[in-house]
């Protein structure tokens, strides 16, 4: 049986993490196993956003396979890390949105998961963290990189200086996640939102995911720059005459993704 797995509701496709027993810990095969599902789900016309979420009551992930990391030489920790970094890189610049249902412990690589992601919704009784500091390491999958950047700096040092874990509604207020909702209602509430994206012209939220992610990184003129060539461009599709037709129509626009 798959460690992660699928289902589709309307256009959101819902990957689960479903390795309960180990609250979700991201083994090579839990990696894998997302990893593919992208393969697939990206050329799916029908799929317009992802959520991705943890089986259970407990976990959305409590971090990389601690069981894999106890005998790992330097070499297989490198390629441990060129796993982590090469899927979530992939998260990143997914053509369709990434949403994170965090429904319990989010912790180091399982955190750094839920940062890789676009938009992360969590349950009131999420804990984030990144207590690698703990195991004697550091976060090794972007979580140095992405939660000073989603957050502040500030906080990134005290989060993973001290390995604490966070409780929802401090990592709302930290910025860490977007809204907090009771357990039983965060995946129709994520599959909610995700519907609602994929009602508005797939290319245009492709384009601002790209440069969204671009602003965060490099030259920010440069990337203000892209953006003002990127919007000129949006003006030779279909979707942006129907989207202002239909505005002055006062009607729903079609979006049809061309
Ligand atoms: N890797 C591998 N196995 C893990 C794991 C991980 N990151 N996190 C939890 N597990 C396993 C436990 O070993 C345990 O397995 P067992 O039942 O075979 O003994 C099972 O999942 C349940 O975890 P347990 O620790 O018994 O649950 P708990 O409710 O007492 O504590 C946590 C929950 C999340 C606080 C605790 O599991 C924890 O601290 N996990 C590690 C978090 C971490 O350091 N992550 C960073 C790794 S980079």
């Amino acid at each position: 049986m798959s460690v992660v797995t699928l289902e589709q509701r309307g256009s959101v496709a819902i990957l689960t993490l479903d390795n309960p027993g180990k609250l979700n810990a991201l083994s090579i095969e839990m990696l894998d196993g997302i990893g593919a599902h992208l393969d697939a789900l990206e050329h799916d016309d029908a799929v317009r956003a992802v959520v991705i979420t943890g089986a259970g009551e407990k976990a959305f992930a409590a971090g990389a396979d601690i069981g894999h990391m106890r005998e790992a030489s330097v070499e297989e920790a490198r390629d441990y890390a060129a796993l982590g970094h090469g899927l979530f890189a992939r998260i990143e610049a997914f053509a369709k949105p990434v949403i994170a249902a965090v429904n319990g412990f989010a912790l180091g690589g399982g955190c750094e998961l839920v940062l890789a992601c676009d938009i992360r919704l969590a349950s009131d009784n999420a804990r984030l963290g990144q207590p690698e500091v703990n195991l004697g390491i550091f976060p090794g999958w972007g979580g140095t990189q992405r939660l000073p950047r989603l957050t502040s700096p500030g906080f990134a040092k005290e989060i993973i200086f001290t390995g604490r874990h966070v409780k929802a509604d401090e990592a709302k207020a930290a910025g860490l996640v977007n809204h907090v909702y009771p357990l039983a209602e965060l995946l129709d509430r994520a599959v909610a939102m995700g519907e609602e994206i994929a009602t508005k012209g797939p290319l245009a939220v492709s384009t601002a995911k790209r440069l969204v992610n671009e602003a965060m990184e490099g030259d920010y003129r440069d990337a203000l720059a892209r953006e003002q060539a990127a919007f000129g461009e949006a003006f030779g599709t279909e979707d942006q005459r129907e989207g202002m037709a239909a505005f002055f129509e006062k009607r729903e626009a079609k979006f049809t993704g061309r």
